[in-house]
């Protein structure tokens, strides 16, 4: 689904001191499962999942998505594209703060209202949001209630990638493997990467890419690549 080609990020080109946060990185991503990037703070993975989201562009290289290339196209299309086949997770979750739970989860929904306010409040329920918390704003929810809205969000429209970026980096044990759970089981049918630093989170995953100072250390495949 995704094929990452020599890709290399550069900030700060015009500045003497450049930061490379990928460097010449070669992977292909499946069309389905649960890849985890992993790797400490700096290395580059919140860098390589914006340009493959494409909210930011390569310095060189490419990136192909569904044998296409995504590098350099037209904004109109790039809007598309992330509205219809993408969600989002991101490091930090971004909810509207005089939005309830339900009518965060419809922002951007790309069916009609009433149609995406009975998907929001199916979807916060299944994740694990209790009726009463529904009509809450984000003030009165706890942050792994808030963290569910914002995975909610994600997958409200059906994305054909989740790209999640720490999603349970402001979560107890117990709430991260809920988060993971219900990753794990959207991953069944889609592609959804998620970035963290904590390895125990990362069990059962299809694949796990290691990143080191903007290079690819290691890749582990999981059981559902080595039996397929
Ligand atoms: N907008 C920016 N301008 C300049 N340098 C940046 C920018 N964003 C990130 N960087 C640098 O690029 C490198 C990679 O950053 P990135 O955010 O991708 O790391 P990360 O692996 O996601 O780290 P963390 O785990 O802390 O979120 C770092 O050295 C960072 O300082
Ligand atoms: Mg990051």
């Amino acid at each position: 689904m995704f094929e990452l080609k020599n890709a290399t990020m550069i900030y700060d080109m015009d500045k003497e001191e450049k930061v490379y946060a990928m460097r010449n990185i070669n992977i292909s991503f499946p069309d389905k499962g649960l890849v985890g990037i992993i790797g400490p703070s700096g290395s580059g993975k919140s860098t390589m999942m914006y340009t493959m989201s494409t909210l930011k562009n390569l310095t060189s290289g490419e990136i192909l998505y569904n044998g296409r290339s995504i590098t350099g196209i037209k904004d109109a299309e790039r809007q598309t594209l992330r509205r219809d086949e993408f969600g989002f997770i991101f490091q930090r979750h971004y909810l509207v703060p005089y939005l309830t739970a339900v009518e965060n989860a419809v922002l951007a929904a790309n069916c009609p209202k009433k149609e995406a306010v009975e998907k929001a409040k199916e979807i916060l329920l299944n994740i694990g949001l209790k009726e009463k918390e529904l009509d809450k704003i984000p003030a009165k929810l706890s942050g792994g209630q808030r963290q569910r809205v914002a995975i909610a969000r994600a997958m409200m429209n059906n994305p054909k990638v989740l790209f999640a970026d720490e999603p349970t980096a402001s979560l107890d044990h117990e709430n991260a493997y809920l988060v993971m759970d219900r990753l794990r089981e959207y991953a069944k049918e889609r592609l959804v990467i998620v970035i963290t630093h904590d390895h125990s989170i990362l069990r059962d995953t299809d694949m796990t890419v290691e990143i080191w100072d903007g290079s690819i250390s290691d890749v582990k495949q999981g059981l559902l690549q080595e039996t397929a």
